[in-house]
């Protein structure tokens, strides 16, 4: 059974001492539910280092926003994979946000993808449709060839780990949450293009979250779908009672 996994992404939110604050009330809240949850925080680079220390000796997990897939040379700005090996575990790859403001295509994904892996890190792969893209109707081939892309020559295997997130951009910090029945109808098609890459063995592995206006009152409905493994948080991640309420409805899903 996959563990069921939420993961933070609190984007380009907070000062270095909030960002403090909020991971240690976090780890403070969540003792018992980090037993049974994979719980992930994704803070802002400069809060790397503080967030992993009030992160030290809890079972809460830390994860990076983005990163180069270059090891180092003349990127200014940017963050290499060697600079976040040790520092945190997870990294999220390609969200839509890069893709919309940073100029991240499927081909830059891919590299990251495979760079992050080289270096210990555990990918969070982020796809997702516009609203134009959903109206038209042509979804679920825009996301099989995003997943097809960011995973073309990527070997798994060894235990190397990676997550997949569907996140519609139509329902990114919108209020506008995608039905559990629209989730999963894309989750288990991502699925299916997984196994057709990976095999049966290797997919069923993979944990899917779905991502887009997920809070502590419907998380519920996403978790009891089968293909759906935790949720990407945005807004509801910066509030203790909002992401620690997400948690508490995972931990008692029953996986
Ligand atoms: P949201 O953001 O939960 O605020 O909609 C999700 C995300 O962008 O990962």
């Amino acid at each position: 059974m996959r563990r069921i996994c939420i993961a933070g992404n609190w984007k380009m939110n907070t000062t270095i001492s909030e960002g403090e604050q909020l991971a240690s009330a976090l780890v403070e809240r969540m003792k018992s539910q980090s037993a049974t949850v994979d719980v992930v925080l994704c803070p802002p680079f400069p809060h790397l280092q503080s967030v992993g220390k009030a992160l030290e000796g809890s079972a809460l997990a830390l994860g990076a926003q983005t990163m180069h897939f270059e090891e180092k040379g003349a990127y200014t700005g940017e963050v290499s994979p060697v600079m976040l090996e040790g520092l945190c575990r997870f990294v999220i790859i390609g969200h839509s946000e890069r893709r919309q403001y940073f100029a991240e295509t499927d081909a830059t994904v891919n590299q990251k993808v495979k760079a992050a892996l080289a270096h210990s890190l555990t990918p969070i792969v982020c796809v997702g449709e516009s609203l134009d893209i959903r109206h038209a109707g042509s979804f679920l081939s825009h996301i099989e060839s995003q997943v097809k892309a960011a995973f073309d020559g990527v070997t798994l295997g060894n235990g190397s780990e990676v997550l997949v997130a569907y996140e519609p951009i139509w329902a990114i910090g919108t209020g506008l949450a995608a039905s559990k029945e629209q989730a999963q109808e894309v989750i288990g098609s991502i699925r299916s293009t997984l196994k057709s890459i990976y095999g049966d063995a290797i997919a069923d592995f993979i944990r899917i979250l779905y991502g887009g206006s997920t809070n502590a009152e419907n998380i519920d409905s996403f978790l009891a779908e089968g293909d759906i493994d935790g949720a990407l948080v945005g807004g509801a991640s910066l509030k203790v009672d909002s992401f620690a309420g997400m948690v508490e409805k995972a931990a008692g899903a029953g996986r």
